[in-house]
């Protein structure tokens, strides 16, 4: 393929359709930083008020350095994978330390939470540095440009390939401009090969079959929990305890919970109430099967804190349990 002309067409049509994000156009390392930790599992259009929000509250690494663990999670809530948030403060606090952002690819995927993907965005984007940031959408489009064979269980597994590439002028908007395509044109499903301003280049195209690539080992298989989540109410307020700090959802808060045996092994004392509505939730390897359980205790047991509605808002909670919260909520405001 010609690389050269194959970057000209993507960019020129960059140029022209790009998206309007709050970020573009962003040297500023701390908001590319940002946005790209918050795009790793959420979808821009998703992230766009959050990031603005976040930004509003913690407008530079240094403030963002200097709050607790909680604020950022507070802040955070309702995009899930905490651990993103964590780090993020532990990574503010580095970078702080040091005087500002490293400025290199190499150097960035040193701090916390940042891999080779958001290192080689931020240093390309940020600092001009001809790196492939290489996630799954861009590994998408780029098997399908190739006709790539082999099986890509990783992005990574197509590295020298998005090296030999990537536009060495504007390394930035070339890694944003097939961020866009995979997003809006080269989707996983039923790719829209009729707008794509680089179809001339996609051997897959040629082929007939862009759908077919990238070539995926089998799917995960997610393990499956029951878990009885348990509304115990004292003295007009509900009973939520804090999560390990490692872990799954490590650190945020939540209500008491059981996946085996009986409430009165998970809460001894506690009456059940009430039958509460089912919820499941999805996690990357795991599945929740919830059902709800609304309890009275005459006495706080140990661990369990009792909150009323204003207090159980600013806790951090995890978006799984959603439901339960706001069936708490409302109840703590008619008692
Ligand atoms: N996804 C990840 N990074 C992105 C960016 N900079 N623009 C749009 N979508 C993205």
């Amino acid at each position: 393929m010609d690389a050269s002309a194959f970057s000209r067409a993507l960019l020129d049509w960059y140029d022209r359709e790009k998206r309007d994000l709050p970020w573009r156009g962003a040297r500023d390392a701390y908001r590319v930083w940002l946005s790209e930790i918050m795009l790793q599992q959420t979808r821009a259009e998703a992230v766009v008020p959050r990031y603005e929000a976040f930004l509003a509250r913690f407008p530079t690494v240094e403030a963002l350095a200097a709050s607790t663990e909680e604020d950022v999670l507070k802040a955070w809530e309702g995009m899930g994978y905490y651990s993103r948030a964590r780090n993020l403060r532990r990574a503010a606090q580095k970078i702080a330390q040091r005087g500002g952002f490293p400025q290199s690819a190499e150097e960035l995927e040193k701090l916390p939470g940042v891999g080779a993907y958001t290192a080689a965005a931020v240093a390309s984007i940020a600092f001009g540095e001809a790196a492939p940031a290489l996630d799954g959408n861009q590994a998408r489009v780029l098997s399908r440009l190739l006709a790539f064979e082999e099986v890509v269980d990783t992005p990574q597994r197509l590295r020298k390939e998005a090296a030999q590439l990537i536009d060495r002028e504007r390394p930035g908007d070339y890694n944003q401009a097939l961020m866009d395509l995979g997003s809006g044109i080269c989707a996983p499903r039923a790719p829209k090969c009729e707008r794509c301003p680089v179809s001339a280049f996609c051997a897959a195209r040629a082929g007939g079959e862009a759908q077919s690539y990238p070539r995926l080992p089998p799917p995960i298989v997610k393990r499956e929990v029951a878990l009885t989540v348990v509304l115990a109410f004292w003295n007009g307020r509900v009973l939520v305890r804090r999560r390990p700090s490692k872990g799954l959802l490590a650190g945020l808060w939540e209500f008491p919970s059981f996946s085996e045996g009986t409430l009165a092994d998970a809460l001894p004392g506690a009456r059940a109430t009430g039958e509460l509505s089912r919820a499941k939730h999805v996690f990357t390897h795991l599945v929740w099967n919830m059902r709800g359980l609304r309890a009275e205790v005459d006495a706080l047991p140990e661990g369990m804190r009792a909150v009323d509605a204003e207090a159980l808002k600013a806790l951090p909670f995890p978006t799984a349990l959603r439901v339960y919260r706001e069936i708490a909520e409302k109840a703590l405001q008619t008692i």
